[in-house]
């Protein structure tokens, strides 16, 4: 977390006052449950409308290229990390085999009604599993792994990164979309800083001012393609965005 000057924190601590309930249920342990199981995924429920909305074009646009990543088979084998409800599901061409993993079992509810809707797709299997550790997925045994407003919550990025270069094949590709620190001399800057501890907590963990493209340019791929962006969502800390794929 970047260092905060005094009025970041006085204005921290005054969110921190209006968010008293929660901190109050965070520390007699009763939050944290209560956000990973009906929380989180009915706020993401609501908020992905607007999200999924505004990043379509995007979205339509990154994942245009996913056939080219077929295997020899030529089958496209992807592996989703933080699936949540499966709100890409719909971007991934006809017959790809898909398997889910997120850290919370709590949306499935979501998923099940985005299966539903995606018949198009082959669905292998659900693991629960965090980002940082996927040892039930063989090394190698992917095309392509995908992560979209994800990378803010992970407790290791790099760890995550090392394992998604794991499990994906020589060749294969890695799919990203996440919401990053604005340019430190902006005001959304300034109000990240501000919202970042409640927001992390509120939120299951999503913090606000990871600069991913550093991690990202970081991790050994052999090609990686970042493009600077922002989803046009005017009043939500959670921007600007990165967007793009690196090959292994
Ligand atoms: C903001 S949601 C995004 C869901 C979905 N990818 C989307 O774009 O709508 C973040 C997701 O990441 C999952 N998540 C958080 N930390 C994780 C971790 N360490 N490993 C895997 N998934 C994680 C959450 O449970 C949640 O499903």
């Amino acid at each position: 977390m970047p260092a905060a000057g005094a009025s970041v924190l006085l204005l921290r601590a005054c969110l921190a006052l209006l968010a008293s309930p929660i901190y109050l249920l965070s520390f007699l342990g009763m939050w944290e449950p209560f956000c990973r199981k009906i929380f989180f995924p009915f706020i993401l429920d609501k908020l992905s409308v607007i999200h999924d909305k505004k990043s379509k074009k995007h979205k339509q646009e990154l994942f245009r290229n996913l056939p080219d990543f077929r295997g020899p088979s030529g089958a496209l084998r992807l592996l989703e990390i933080g699936t949540g409800s499966g709100a890409n599901f719909q971007f991934y061409p006809p017959g790809c085999r898909v398997t889910c993993t997120d850290i919370n079992p709590g949306f499935q509810e979501g998923l099940a009604r985005n299966m539903k809707k995606n018949e198009h797709l082959q669905f292998e299997r659900f693991v629960v599993a965090a980002g940082e550790d996927l040892g039930q997925v063989p090394s190698g045994s992917v095309d392509v792994v995908v992560a979209t407003l994800v990378l803010c919550s992970v407790s290791s990025v790099g760890s995550t990164l090392r394992e998604v270069l794991r499990v994906l094949r020589p060749g294969g590709a890695f799919y990203f979309l996440e919401h990053v620190a604005a340019e430190h001399s902006s005001w959304r800057y300034f109000w990240q800083q501000v919202c970042y501890p409640t927001w992390k907590l509120v939120f299951a963990g999503c913090c606000l001012t990871r600069e991913l493209w550093k991690d990202l340019e970081e991790a050994k791929f052999s090609e990686l393609k970042i493009q600077h962006i922002s989803v046009a969502m005017p009043w939500m800390p959670i921007k600007p965005h990165i967007v793009g794929y690196g090959v292994k």
